[in-house]
């Protein structure tokens, strides 16, 4: 494994982060077990991932919790999140203050290392900042956790709006931030003002449905060949990507998505979900890859840098609540 600082929480992370949430829900997503998804986790630890990454609204804080049980509480670094409605109001600092306590009993931890506002939408971001951030930082000041981040609703927020406001602001110390071969602005738009600020950043959506469903990337193709937004000639190859797989390239295509996403600068950790074991194999030697040939990032950036919001379909969602 490799290990990264992640940003100024000086927090020292593996590359490859576990993604507890997404489709998978570590395997709960697919009819799987508890007892499968805590040996997946544990397995991930064996190989040398510290930083897992969960949520209320993800159903799996108890697996996460059961499966570092053993492991020295240091060596592990949990990241959860609490969603909280508009409509939360006035109330919306008690949610996250309660969220957080609540999330502390199923992790079964008296601390996580970053605690999250989940999901944030731009229209939201003010009573993040001014309400629930400060409610939250006088929990911080009482050791319940030792960062605070905040992630995007990746869906409705593709321009990143929302995160451009908080990297400014010196509350959030992680973001979390959603960039992948075809929906690559926050090259532009983001990761310049992260580093520059020091803000941690853990990487979303890196493969999701669309490089892992060959039907879905289809689809989507299809729809934006129709809307001229790119070469007709996508549409109609029988393997699109195939151009990425090649001898000194990647082997698959989420292989060549996770490799794509892992070098990026600005980019700390890359987080991937996953519920098969052999794909956490994968997906861990793929993120230790070197980068992808110049050749075909050029051709990436080339065909796909001026795409916005595409593939990022949410697995399930909250009345007004983003891409979970
Ligand atoms: N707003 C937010 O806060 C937010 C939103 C979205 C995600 N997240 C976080 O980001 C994490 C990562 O997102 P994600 O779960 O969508 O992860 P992802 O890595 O982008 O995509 C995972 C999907 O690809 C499949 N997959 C993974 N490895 C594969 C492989 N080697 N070959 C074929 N298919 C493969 C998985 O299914 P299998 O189970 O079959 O492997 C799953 O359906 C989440 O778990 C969550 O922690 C946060």
């Amino acid at each position: 494994m490799e290990y990264v600082t992640l940003g100024r929480t000086g927090l020292k992370v593996s590359v490859a982060g576990l993604g507890c949430g997404g489709f998978s829900r570590l395997g709960l997503g697919a009819g799987k077990s508890t007892a499968e998804a805590v040996a997946l986790v544990r397995r991930a630890l064996d190989m040398g991932v510290n930083l897992l990454d969960t949520a209320a609204v993800y159903g799996t804080e108890e697996v996460v919790g059961e499966a570092v049980k053993h492991v020295p509480r240091e060596d592990v670094v949990i990241a959860t999140k609490a969603w909280i409605p508009r409509s939360a109001g006035r109330n919306a600092a008690e949610r996250a203050v309660a969220g957080l306590d609540a999330s502390l009993r199923r992790l079964g931890t008296d601390y996580v290392d970053i605690f999250q506002l989940h999901g944030v939408m731009p229209a939201a971001y003010q009573q993040a900042r001014e309400v629930i951030a400060p409610a939250l930082l006088k929990e911080q000041a009482k050791g319940k956790f030792r960062h605070l981040g905040i992630t995007e609703a990746a869906s409705e927020d593709p321009e990143h709006g929302m995160l451009q406001r908080a990297v400014e602001d010196e509350v959030w110390d992680v973001v979390m931030v959603a960039f992948h071969m075809m929906h690559q602005n926050a090259r532009a738009k983001l990761f310049p003002r992260t580093i520059a600020k020091h803000v941690g950043t853990l990487l979303m959506f890196a493969v999701r449905n669309i490089f892992s469903r060959p039907e879905r990337l289809a689809t989507v193709l299809r729809e934006l060949t129709a809307r001229r937004e790119l070469p007709r000639w996508l549409a109609d190859a029988p393997n699109p990507l195939g151009f990425l797989i090649h001898e000194a390239g990647a082997r698959t295509i989420t292989e060549a998505a996770y490799r794509f996403a892992r070098h990026e600068p600005g980019v700390d950790v890359v987080l991937f979900g996953t519920g098969e074991p052999e794909h956490l194999r994968a997906n861990i030697a793929a993120l230790l890859a070197p980068p992808l040939p110049l050749a075909d990032r050029l051709t990436l950036t080339k065909l796909f840098g001026r795409l916005s919001g595409v593939g990022l379909d949410p697995p399930y969602s909250m009345p007004g609540m983003g891409s979970p």
